[in-house]
Order: C-alpha cells, then structure tokens, then sequence
C-alpha cells in the first residue's frame, strides 16, 4: 500500500471547473499517473468565475505543475498565462495549462480530441454540420471541422456570440436550428446542456434522423444521446473526446504516450458512468 500513498515528492496536477463535481478526469489522469508509475495526484477544484484570478495565482504559490481547464473557464483563463501555443493563439481558449518557473504556458487539447472522435465515424458523405453553442468548447470544435474540411453552421442561445466567431472561423450562424438540422449530416452539441439535470431539447429531436452523426461533448446519456439512439444516428458521446483530449493534456505534462492503456482507461471510466 505504501507505494500509492502521496508523500513529500508527489507532484499535483488537477483540474479548474464549475460545476466540477460530474467530472470524470480526476479518475482518468490520476489512474493514468499510477500506471504511468508517477508520483502525482490530480485533483478536481471548484473554482467559481469571479474567484479564477485568486485560483491560478494560489495554484502557482503551490506549485501545481499542470491543470485542465473547463466550462465555464476556458476563454476567461487566457488572461492569466504567460505563453501560447499555436492552436490556442487562432482557437482562443485553452484546456491545459502547464505552471512552471518560466510562466504559465497554454494548449488546447481539445480539437485534437475532438477531431479524433469524430474521425472513427467519418465518411466522405459527412460534409456539413451544425454546433450547437459558442463557448471555448465551440471554438476548438470549430478549429478542428476546419482541418478536417466540414462546413460548419452555428446555432447559439445568445446570437451575438454565434456572430462573433466569424471573426475567427469560416462559419454561417443560424436563427434557429431546426431550419438548419434536416440539410445537415452531423450535429454537435458544444453547450453546457446535459452536464446537470437542466437537460432540456436544444431543438426538435423529432427532426433527427437516422443518416446524422450526433455527437454530444458531454459524457453522460443527455437527453440528446437518448434521442438520437431512438432515431438509429450515428452516436458519439463526449467519452471519446474526453480520453483523448485527457491523454494529449497527460503528454505534455509528463512526455509519455499512454495510448497503450487506452482501453484500460475507456473500461474505468465506463464503471464509473454506471455507478
Ligand atoms: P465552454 O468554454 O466549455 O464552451 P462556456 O463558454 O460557458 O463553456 O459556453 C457554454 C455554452 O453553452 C454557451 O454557448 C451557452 O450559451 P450562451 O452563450 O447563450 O450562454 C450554452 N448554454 C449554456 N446553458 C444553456 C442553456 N440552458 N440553453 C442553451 N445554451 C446554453
């Protein structure tokens, strides 16, 4: 037992949401340090929008070497770090932070995740789609339909943040989805709808039919998920996106491909959606 107990030299790594309590990477990331044989703990903070300076300054003064940023964080955290990857600079948002003595440097793992995902059910004939949103979440989705080459439409409660990513990605905003979801092939929830119990229609589930990939970021059977099973769709739950996002944020914290536990990793978190 001594050998999983932290002690003086554990590292700590964690994640920044609100809520956070759903979340399943603490699991996943500290599971993936043990196999790994790595003395870490990654632990899940509940970190409300207004107190997110206090929580990165507290996080380096503890000397946290890496986080996962997520809702509602992932734009709002920028103003915090020190140095920008690429993908970050022309997505905007960031879900992985490394905290070190040079600074704060930012990623997003996120569209890598994502494209991956959807890329094990993609065919030619998928060439459209509709996101539902336009958060952090959205924008990474946005950047990685980009380079796969799908167009995209964007539906969002609040229209003006749909018309803002214009700025940023080659996309068409919609007044209301439903117009858009019988000419589409794939439809994408990037919203925060489903991750509590406000699991509300996002649009005329009726209209889903059995040629559409539906894919929903969140990783628990939405209401959405349930639907689109009913109509036969093509399925992809957040799960997926989750792993691989989890193990590209793993990779740059530590150096190490943990690809080769993956189906371990998909088993646990499995056992936990059921419990
Ligand atoms: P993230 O960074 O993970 O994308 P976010 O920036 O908080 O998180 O974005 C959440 C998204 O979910 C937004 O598009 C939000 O819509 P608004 O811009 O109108 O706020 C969307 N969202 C959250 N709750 C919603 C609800 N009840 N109905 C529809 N959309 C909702």
């Amino acid at each position: 037992m001594i050998d999983i107990l932290p002690n003086g030299q554990t590292l700590c790594y964690g994640i920044f949401g609100y809520p956070i309590k759903h979340s399943l990477s603490p699991v996943f990331q500290s599971y993936t340090f043990r196999k790994k044989g790595i003395n870490a703990l990654y632990l899940p903070f509940e970190v409300k929008p207004q107190e997110l300076g206090i929580a990165i300054k507290g996080a380096r003064a503890l000397n946290i070497q890496g986080l996962n940023i997520t809702i509602p964080h992932k734009e709002d955290i920028l103003k915090y770090v020190n140095h920008f990857s690429e993908d970050v600079n022309k997505i905007g948002s960031c879900n992985t932070l490394t905290l070190t003595s040079d600074g704060i440097f930012a990623y997003n793992t996120d569209w890598i995740g994502f494209k991956r995902a959807l890329e094990q059910k993609l065919t030619n004939a998928h060439k459209t789609a509709l996101v539902l949103g336009a958060g952090g979440t959205t924008k990474a989705i946005l950047y990685a339909l980009e380079h796969i080459g799908i167009n995209a439409y964007v539906y969002n409660r609040t229209i003006e943040k749909a018309i803002a990513l214009k700025n940023l990605f080659n996309i068409e905003v919609v007044k209301s989805p439903e117009d858009i979801v019988k000419k589409v092939d794939i439809i994408i929830n990037a919203t925060s709808v489903g991750l509590k119990d406000d699991d509300k229609q996002l649009f005329d589930y009726n209209l889903i039919e059995q040629r559409h990939i539906v894919f929903d970021v969140i990783y628990r059977q939405t209401n959405l998920i349930k639907a689109s099973k009913q109509k036969h769709a093509t399925v992809i739950s957040g799960l997926p996106m989750l792993i691989y996002q989890g193990l590209e944020s793993f990779k740059i914290w530590t150096g190490i491909d943990a690809n080769d536990i993956i189906e371990d990793i998909f088993d646990l978190l499995k056992q936990y959606q059921k419990a």
